[in-house]
């Protein structure tokens, strides 16, 4: 017998889409006990100081004061034990904690009218929920062939993108000015706004779910898409926002933040990497509405937060997930993002068994550069159309190899 009041919790936190993915995962597993989520949630008082990385094994129950040299060992009790249990705990404690502590709380789906017209490659969508309603448009580009028998799969993008490969390669694109959808600022304007004032929501959720009312109108009035393939992206910010997207919608197929740095795929540990040093304390002090309020708690105790980056990264698991980051950029330390991020996340993906489903490109080049997008794309293209590639995405490049000290606890994972 399935627990039905787990999965109506589950859908509570992250909307019904993602339920429903899980259930069908994890075919019913009535016998794990989830450790339960600590409620009220910890101060950053009452969580460990971790310098490294904090073990994604270890449920937040258990990630106590007392015995943090274990906790950032791995050898806190009470870790996850099977995949079984990943998915069926310990990947929602973590999308439930991230809203916590950092996001805010993503809008309940389940409440919301969506509406999608299409005019010619326009989108018009009206979302409404309680009498309120926020609108913006998209923009779609189709490849050539695209048809409703045979149709593209698409990149949302909210920054700027070097479209034509994409289109060459039989990807559709789709975009939307994400002002519309919220100002970066503290600004309450735009559709979501229209819709959550009020809520203690970061931007960079607020930019998701835009992602994700979009995928919901190209559903609804683009049958040349195939809204079962579809990737994220958009870079620095937008890369942040991208991530997030891909974290809160099991629909999306690949998440690709480019440049994101830190509330992307960069840490709020070994800042001093690579990059000018964007942290905790100059991204809450700099651009404070990206997360929520909770987050701010933390400023001056980044290493109480009971997560980092690739925290994030495996909770997308087994969604494929590339991470773009370039050898010159002067912002959003590219260096720990490959040796420390990425192999601490890809540890997780390997024990769940899906180790190619995530993906690092190291490449020349600067802060967003286009160069990115290119580079990128053999990954791209393996996971929508399963086109072979000799590229190496576990290559960190000219970075070398990962700096496993930074995750102590990869030296003791579970049994699977
Ligand atoms: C349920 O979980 C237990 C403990 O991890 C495992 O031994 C068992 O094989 C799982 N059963 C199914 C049907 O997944
Ligand atoms: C598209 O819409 C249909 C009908 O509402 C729904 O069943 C399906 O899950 C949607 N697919 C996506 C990818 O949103």
């Amino acid at each position: 017998m399935r627990p039905v009041s787990y999965y109506t919790l589950i859908a509570a936190a992250i909307g019904g889409t993602a339920a429903v993915a899980l259930e069908s995962r994890q075919g019913g597993n009535a016998t794990i006990q989830c450790a339960p989520i600590p409620s009220p949630y910890p101060t950053w008082q009452q969580l460990p100081q971790q310098s490294t990385l904090p073990d994604p094994f270890l449920p937040l129950k258990y990630t106590t004061v007392d015995n943090a040299k274990d906790v950032m060992a791995g050898k806190g009790q009470g870790r996850v034990a099977s995949r079984e249990e990943w998915y069926k705990c310990r990947q929602p404690e973590i999308v439930q904690m991230l809203q916590e502590y950092q996001f805010g709380y993503y809008p309940d789906h389940n409440q919301e009218k969506v509406e999608a017209t299409r005019s010619g490659n326009t989108l018009s969508i009206s979302v409404t929920v309680g009498g309120k309603t926020g609108s913006f448009k998209a923009t779609i580009s189709l490849p050539s062939g695209a048809s409703a028998s045979k149709p593209a799969p698409v990149v949302i993008n909210i920054g700027g993108m070097q479209n034509q490969p994409y289109l060459s390669a039989g990807i559709a694109i789709a975009q939307f000015d994400y002002t519309t959808v919220s100002p970066d600022s503290n600004g309450k304007t735009g559709a979501f706004w229209s819709v959550y004032n009020g809520r203690d929501i970061g931007v960079l959720t607020a930019w998701a779910w835009g992602f994700h009312r979009t995928l919901d109108a190209i559903n609804m009035t683009v049958p040349e898409i195939d809204a079962t393939r579809v990737g994220v992206t958009g870079c620095s910010r937008l890369g942040k926002a991208a991530l997030a997207a891909g974290l809160f919608d099991t629909r999306i197929t690949l998440t690709m933040p480019m440049s994101s740095g830190v509330q992307g795929a960069g840490p709020y540990r070994y800042y001093t990497m690579s990059g000018q040093g964007e942290n905790l304390e100059n991204s809450k002090s700099g651009a404070g509405w990206w997360t929520n309020s909770k987050l701010g708690t933390f400023v001056s105790h980044a290493e109480n937060l009971p997560f980092d980056a690739h925290t994030i990264a495996a909770a997308i698991a087994p969604r494929a997930l590339v991470i773009d980051q370039g050898t010159g950029d002067q912002f959003t330390n590219s260096k720990a993002t490959a040796v420390i991020i990425y192999p601490a996340a890809k540890v997780v993906y390997d024990w769940l068994g899906v180790g190619d489903k995530i993906a690092m490109s190291v490449r020349g080049g600067g802060h967003c550069d286009m160069s990115g997008f290119t580079s990128i794309l053999p990954y791209v293209q393996k996971i929508f159309f399963g086109t072979a590639t000799t590229k190496d995405y576990n290559s960190l490049g000219s970075y070398g190899s990962p700096v496993s000290t930074a995750f102590p606890w990869a030296t003791a994972v579970p049994k699977a």
